[in-house]
């Protein structure tokens, strides 16, 4: 069985957020999610939150410095196992997780822009996300995962540690299916 760390890899609206949560219930894992840090920062009106708000309103990514300090930070006073959901999201991010900590386990989360937009905008009703309510957010967010993010997928295919799942499945099957690896991979 995988002992290690574990990236979440996909578009938004991919079920990172929905998945790690289901892995933390059978596995011990804590969740490192950047899109949650950058929102708690956002709400309590902190200088980074300030610093960010409108850019993660607009479904713009913030700057590599920025997220790379934030999560080292979170690294640093962690001693468990983790989970990342949203970093890396850019070839610099990995390049730089790499430097800092050791992932050997990278879940692809397959899936197609029209269940991604449906997804985000059903969401959108009852998230408060401001970047979950207008279809040209969601667009953009998706264009920036293809353009910034996507060529992760290539990265770590390289290094021979991903692993690529059918996100248009059910929770249930596709958390099957993150299980099967878990168990098999080493
Ligand atoms: P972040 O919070 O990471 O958002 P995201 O990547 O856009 O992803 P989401 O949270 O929207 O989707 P998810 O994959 O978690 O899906 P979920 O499980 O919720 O980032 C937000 C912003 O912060 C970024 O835009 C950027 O500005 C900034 N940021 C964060 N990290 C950064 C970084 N590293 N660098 C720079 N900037 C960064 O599922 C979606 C919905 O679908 C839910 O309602 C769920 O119930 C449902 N669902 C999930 N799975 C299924 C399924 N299998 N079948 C049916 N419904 C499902
Ligand atoms: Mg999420």
């Amino acid at each position: 069985m995988y002992q290690g760390n574990i990236i979440l890899l996909g578009a938004p609206g991919s079920g990172k957020g929905t998945l790690s949560k289901e892995l933390t219930k059978r596995y011990e894992y804590v969740v490192i999610c950047t899109g949650d840090i950058l929102r708690n920062e956002k709400r309590s009106g902190s200088d980074i939150g300030n610093q960010i708000k409108d850019i993660i309103g607009r479904g713009n990514l913030v700057t590599d410095e920025l997220i790379n300090k934030i999560v080292q930070k979170v690294l640093y006073k962690n001693n468990q196992r983790f989970i990342l959901d949203g970093f890396p999201r850019t070839i610099p991010q990995a390049k730089f997780l790499d430097e800092v900590d050791e992932v050997d386990l990278v879940i692809y989360l397959d899936i197609s822009d029209e269940t991604l937009t449906n997804r985000i905008l059903e969401r959108g009703k009852t998230s408060g996300r401001e970047d979950d309510q207008s279809v040209d957010i969601i667009n953009k967010r998706i264009k920036q995962f293809k353009e910034e993010t996507l060529p992760l997928v290539d990265f770590y295919e390289k290094k021979s540690i991903l692993v690529t799942i059918d996100a248009e499945q059910t929770v249930d099957e596709v958390f099957n299916d993150i299980n099967n690896i878990i168990k098999l991979w080493n």
